[in-house]
């Protein structure tokens, strides 16, 4: 059975409806600490349950047969910095006891990472998979330090760990929320609804981006590879788009030519995009596991749109 923790984020909804929908409903299990709409729970098993809680997430090693975990639950990089404490035991803390559990409870774990460890040290363009990491943010520090736990438990135990930094996450069934990339899917919104959007990021800012089915493809891609191919060890550069706030901007505009951009820039939020790379190196995932996005930056603003607008009519 494979245990879906933070079930009900931006990644864990589709990863976990994505998994349900090849594997069937009862070989997944989903937790989370919130509670979910009475639709999800009539999808399949469900735990509510607090990551932090080492022996609510025994109980559930001892209770089901789990033999793939996703460690899911995290606090965003803008959220994080207003909430220090639970960012370290949501993104860390809990992670932690999670591979704990693993040594007793042996099975495959994938933990996502995030381009958020790298940091205005390492490279802007072309960022490698191993350069200068020194992340400012509550965020960044949590996430390169599950990076290295997961390395850790990985040469020590011989576990099986696997991970991806992942760019911003475009997706439209479940908003980002508390990132710092949120806002590219807070324009798609405001482009069908308000006609304005006041931006927190300069115009000339530019990020990497991946389209939500190409980021579920990837991670299940890198669980189905044969450990031995996994040249690299745990972690891996992913991407597939870039793209700056006012490129995004004209190309909503192609489809509503009155949608306006305004700003207002959050000093914090612009710090953190500004230490972030532009564009990383996913090499090494396209080579050892095959990683090849299928969303270019006008097929991702075509299809999430069409879901928008599916959504409106419904
Ligand atoms: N989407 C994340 C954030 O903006 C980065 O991985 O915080």
């Amino acid at each position: 059975m494979i245990l879906v923790l933070g079930a009900l984020g931006q990644l864990g909804l589709e990863l976990t409806q994505n998994l349900r929908q090849s594997l069937g409903a009862q070989a997944v299990l989903a937790a989370d600490i919130r509670t979910p709409s009475d639709h999800f729970l009539a999808e399949g098993p469900f735990e509510r349950v607090d990551c932090c809680d080492a022996a609510a997430l025994e109980a559930l090693f001892r209770q089901y047969p789990i033999d793939q975990l996703y460690y899911l639950p995290a606090l965003l990089s803008s959220k994080a910095e207003k909430f220090p404490k639970q960012t370290v035991e949501t993104n860390f803390i809990g992670l932690f006891h999670s591979l704990e559990l693993v040594r007793k409870y042996p099975c495959r774990v994938f933990y996502p990472s995030t381009i958020g460890v790298f940091s205005a040290d390492s490279p802007t363009l072309d960022t490698p998979q191993n350069c200068m990491m020194r992340p400012k943010t509550i965020y960044g520090t949590t996430k390169l330090a599950g990076e290295l736990l997961c390395e850790y438990y990985h040469h020590k135990y011989s576990m099986d760990i696997r991970s991806i930094r992942l760019p911003g996450v475009i997706s439209h069934q479940v908003c980002p929320q508390g990132g710092t990339t949120d806002y590219a899917v807070e324009m798609f919104y405001a482009a069908q609804n308000t006609k304005v959007y006041t931006s927190y990021l300069e115009a000339d800012t530019t990020l990497d981006m991946v389209y939500i089915d190409d980021a579920i493809r990837g991670i299940l891609q890198l669980m189905q590879t044969d450990r031995c191919c996994l040249h690299s060890g745990v972690v891996y550069n992913l991407t597939a788009m870039q793209f700056s706030v006012a490129e995004l901007h004209a190309a909503l505009r192609e489809y509503y030519p009155d949608f306006e951009l305004c700003f207002e820039v959050d000093p914090l939020r612009q710090q953190i995009a500004n230490s972030w790379p532009e564009r990383i190196n996913d090499l090494w995932a396209r080579e050892e596991w095959g990683w090849n996005p299928q969303y270019q930056f006008k097929d991702m603003v075509r299809t999430m749109l069409f879901h928008l607008q599916k959504q409106t009519h419904v």
